[in-house]
This record gives structure tokens, C-alpha cells and sequence, in this order.
């Protein structure tokens, strides 16, 4: 699996996010190179967690930087399949890429603390933590790796922590943006324990039918 990073402008874009949704307490999950969280700064209660930052800081830039290229080359290869608008050329997304990386990297040196070791659906937050959980591009985006049961208790421990809101985006699988058999299931079942599950359009999209998040109230 790819460790991407993206920048704030495209957490606000892909999440829909309004400066009140980035005044409490955010978790960033699944979040790679999270530039999010290293934007955002010391003016915002924004903690970051993945398995990948079990990592040294060398080893993180080591992989950021092979998975950037891979990132580019697929991207370049295959890039009638995707919507430039947001981005505008592929050099640009890579030079985003790029400078996101950097500044993960650098504020993962200076805050540590910020950034949590952890997976999913094991989180090692109290219930309740979070006004707002946020988690890009790795439920739906891995189905297949992750079967449905994954995504279920995956979701359900993002619900835990949070007291708020839980928003993922994209629902489509990678590459074409298949969509994903059992979102339906796994709606409805976050539906039955009491919480509800809207559907918004976003004014992001890359994938062609990555134009949608979901967002979960508790
Ligand atoms: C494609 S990246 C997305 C990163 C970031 N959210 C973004 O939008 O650029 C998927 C991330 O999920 C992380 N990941 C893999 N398995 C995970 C798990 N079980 N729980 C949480 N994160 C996981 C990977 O390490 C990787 O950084």
C-alpha cells in the first residue's frame, strides 16, 4: 500500500472542510505524510496517526520519496483516467507532493507527540477523543487487502473516538473508482447503531467518480 501525503488544501477540498471544522479536536487517520496536520500548527489540536510512523524519520522519507515517483509515474501513465481541474498538470500535483512531504517531515521532528503509531481498527485513543476524525484514501480506496468485515470494525472504532463527526472520503475503490459492493451494508449498519450517514458532494475529485464523502454524526 502507498504512503501518500497531502496538503491541507486538498483535506479541505476532499473533506469539505470550513475554518469552524478545524477549531476542535481533529484526528487524522490513515494519514501518511499528513501536511494536514503539520499546516494546521500549533494553532489547531490536530493529532495525526498510521501504522507507518512506527518508522524512523529516515525510513519514512526514504519510502515517502519512492512511493512520491510511483505516485507520479501512475499517474503520468495513466493520466486520462483522472480529472486535472483541481490539480491542473501533473507536475503541479507532484510539486505539491513534494513540498507536503517536506513539511510532514520537518514538523514530525519538531512534534513528535503529534503523531501517533497506530492502526486500524485498534486505535489507542479513549472513546469520545475527537470532535472531528477524518480518513482519506484508505477505506474503499484498499477494498479487496481490506474486506468488508475490516471496513465494519474499522469504522465502528472511528466512531468510538470521535464525539462529533467522522468524514471518509473517497467511497470508490483505487485507480478506475469502482464502486465498492457493500457501502450500502456498511451504511446501513452505522445507520442501525444509532449514528447517521449522509452522503455530500465535495468540491474535490481525481478519480472520476470520487466526487462524494461520507459523513457519520454520533
Ligand atoms: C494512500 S495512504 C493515504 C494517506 C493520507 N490519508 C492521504 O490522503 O494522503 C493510506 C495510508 O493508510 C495507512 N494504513 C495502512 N493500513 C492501515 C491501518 N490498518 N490503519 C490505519 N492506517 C493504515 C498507510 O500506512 C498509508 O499511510
Amino acid at each position: 500500500m502507498l504512503i501518500s501525503t497531502r496538503s491541507l488544501a486538498e483535506y479541505r477540498a476532499m473533506f469539505d472542510l470550513a475554518d469552524d471544522d478545524l477549531k476542535g479536536t481533529i484526528l487524522d487517520c490513515a494519514a501518511g505524510g499528513s501536511s494536514f496536520v503539520a499546516e494546521l500548527g500549533e494553532a489547531a489540536q490536530a493529532v495525526a496517526t498510521d501504522p507507518a510512523y512506527a518508522q524512523t524519520q529516515g525510513e519514512l522519507a526514504a519510502v515517502l520519496s519512492a512511493d512520491r515517483e510511483q505516485c507520479f509515474q501512475m499517474a503520468a501513465d495513466h493520466g486520462d483516467e483522472f480529472v486535472w481541474d483541481w490539480y491542473g498538470s501533473p507536475e503541479r500535483r507532484d510539486r505539491m507532493r513534494i513540498a507536503a512531504t517536506e513539511r510532514f517531515l520537518s514538523d514530525r521532528a519538531a512534534r513528535p507527540d503529534r503523531y501517533r503509531a497506530a492502526s486500524l481498527p485498534d486505535l489507542p485513543f479513549p472513546d469520545d477523543s475527537f470532535d472531528l476524525v477524518l480518513c482519506s484514501h484508505l477505506l474503499f480506496t484498499w477494498d479487496g487487502p481490506l474486506d468488508q468485515d475490516w471496513h465494519a470494525a474499522a469504522i465502528a472504532e472511528l466512531i468510538r473516538v470521535s464525539r462529533g463527526e467522522v468524514r471518509l472520503y473517497p467511497l470508490v475503490r483505487r485507480g478506475a473508482g469502482d464502486p465498492v459492493p457493500y457501502l450500502d451494508d456498511l451504511a446501513e449498519a452505522v445507520r442501525a447503531a444509532g449514528h447517521t450517514w449522509q452522503q455530500r458532494e465535495v468540491g474535490f475529485r481525481f478519480q472520476r467518480r470520487a466526487g462524494v464523502m461520507a459523513v457519520i454524526t454520533k
